[in-house]
């Protein structure tokens, strides 16, 4: 019985056990297609969603596109405007000098850069032809001369150079910051760049980025001190002002230095007013590193971030701020590496970063280049030289200026005010101001790494050169 049992049920066991690796096959080649199947759905649900997701992105984009286009005087913002500027003819020398040194073909940027030139006025328009909001209301009224000099409601030339602009929600007004070089230009020795002594940080308030009102110096230089940063004989240079939304305080961050450029440090003041005055707190090297050119970028998470030329210009080094903005963090990116780019502009258009940079050769002008990234850590890709318009050598020279800023311009996505710096070696406090449409739109003008769907991820930045232009009316 026992046997017979056992047999049977050994049996039994038998016909259940018989092929045990082929029912377990077969029930694991079912499990194996079910689960085939539903991640094949759950795929097909995902591409489609992201399918949904970027094809309505794109729309947006097309919408915004289109209701960018629709304004005529964005159309007329991104018309190529051609700039002829004649060569003078070419000035008589002495036989005796002409042996000793043969002439070597002169440019329009040695024309630019030699204060004597007959064609300085192009550059450089002299007084009558300034901006003048008290006297410019009327026809006149809004537009911008790039180049030309630009008067407070004072009736003085505005001294904020190497600035940045900033939005005070609270005040709903602009503040324009920067360098007040209303002094005399020299060299602290012969061979040291042209400089002019520290006098503090220029402040100018806004309703309409056109008409500003002198706020007067909010961060002044320090005239008896010899150890202290802002001592006159110093350098303060690039300053740019944030607001904390934590701490209820303006931070400023600027570029401090020696007269020979070797202290290369940041420096960091604060104020709980956008007029100042503003407090200098103290200078350090961020990350141990030098650090020259440079700005400061909140983003929309509040996050801060520096960005600045370091390891002797040839590297861009980006940090996140504390959350106080008064520090840098301990994450530090290289990013444009070897590149050896300074100025820093960024800026932030549909969730992609912006960079707006210039090569390296002190004062005078040079091609600047856009670049663009996925995370503001980078890695950053380079799309090429914005400039369009004017001539061959204005474009490569950044229409003879400097980048310095990009500041948003409300309501109308895609478009930007681009800041620069037109510098006048021979005579600092004389430096122009060069502000110029930008728009991020269509197709990259250099082959871009990075595609998104089959689509370049950057957008072509364009900076429009224009003689006279004005922000449309919103
Ligand atoms: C430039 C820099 C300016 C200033 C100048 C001095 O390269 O962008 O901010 O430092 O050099 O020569």
């Amino acid at each position: 019985m026992l046997k017979g049992y056992t047999r049977a049920n050994s049996s039994k066991h038998m016909s259940r056990n018989l092929f045990p690796f082929a029912s377990r096959f077969s029930a694991g080649s079912s499990s194996c297609s079910i689960s085939i199947v539903m991640w094949s759905v759950v795929g097909c649900l995902l591409m489609l969603h992201l399918y949904s997701l970027v094809s309505q992105s794109d729309k947006q984009n097309k919408e915004i596109n289109a209701s960018m286009r629709s304004y005529p005087l964005l159309l007329q913002l991104e018309a190529v405007e051609e700039e002829n500027i004649k060569m003078p003819r070419p000035r008589g020398r002495s036989q005796r000098a002409a042996k000793r040194k043969p002439r070597h073909t002169t440019t329009l940027i040695d024309e630019f850069l030699d204060d004597s030139s007959p064609i300085r006025h192009i550059f450089f328009p002299d007084m009558k032809t300034a901006i003048d909001p008290n006297k410019d209301a009327g026809n006149n009224s809004l537009y911008y001369y790039p180049g030309k000099i630009w008067l407070d409601t004072e009736g003085n030339s505005i001294q904020a150079h190497g600035g940045g602009v900033l939005f005070d929600e609270r005040s709903r007004t602009y503040y324009w910051y920067g360098e007040y070089k209303d002094g005399p230009t020299y060299h602290a020795h012969k061979r040291a760049a042209a400089r002019v002594d520290i006098m503090g940080v220029g402040c100018y308030s806004s309703k309409d980025l056109w008409t500003w009102k002198n706020e007067g110096i909010v961060l002044a230089a320090e005239g008896k001190n010899k150890t202290h940063d802002l001592h006159k004989l110093n350098v303060l240079e690039r300053p740019k002002v944030i607001y904390n939304d934590k701490t209820g305080e303006y931070v400023m961050w600027m570029h401090i230095d020696n007269a020979n450029y070797t202290k290369a440090s940041v420096g960091i003041a604060v104020s709980d007013s956008p007029t100042g005055p503003f407090d200098y707190l103290y200078s350090k090297r961020p990350h141990g590193f030098d650090s020259r050119d440079m700005t400061i970028f909140k983003d929309n998470d509040g996050v801060a971030y520096i960005i600045y030329s370091s390891e002797d210009n040839r590297d861009l080094h980006i940090s996140p701020l504390t959350e106080d903005y008064l520090d840098v963090t301990r994450v530090m990116k290289r990013v444009l590496v070897g590149k050896h780019r300074e100025a820093p502009a960024l800026f932030k258009h549909e969730g992609i970063y912006y960079m707006i940079t210039s090569g390296c050769t002190g004062w005078a002008p040079n091609k600047a280049l856009a670049h663009a990234a996925k995370s503001i850590l980078g890695p950053w890709e380079t799309l090429g030289n914005p400039c369009i318009g004017g001539n061959e050598v204005v474009r490569f020279t950044t229409f003879f200026s400097q980048s310095t800023y990009v500041l948003p311009f409300p309501g109308l996505p895609g478009l930007f005010i681009f800041m620069a710096d037109r510098w006048n070696p021979a005579n600092l406090r004389d430096s122009r101001y060069v502000w110029l449409p930008l728009t991020v739109g269509g197709a990259a003008n250099q082959q871009p790494l990075e595609y998104n769907f089959g689509s370049p991820l950057w957008s072509r930045v364009s900076i429009y050169w224009h003689k006279r232009w004005r922000l449309p009316d919103i």
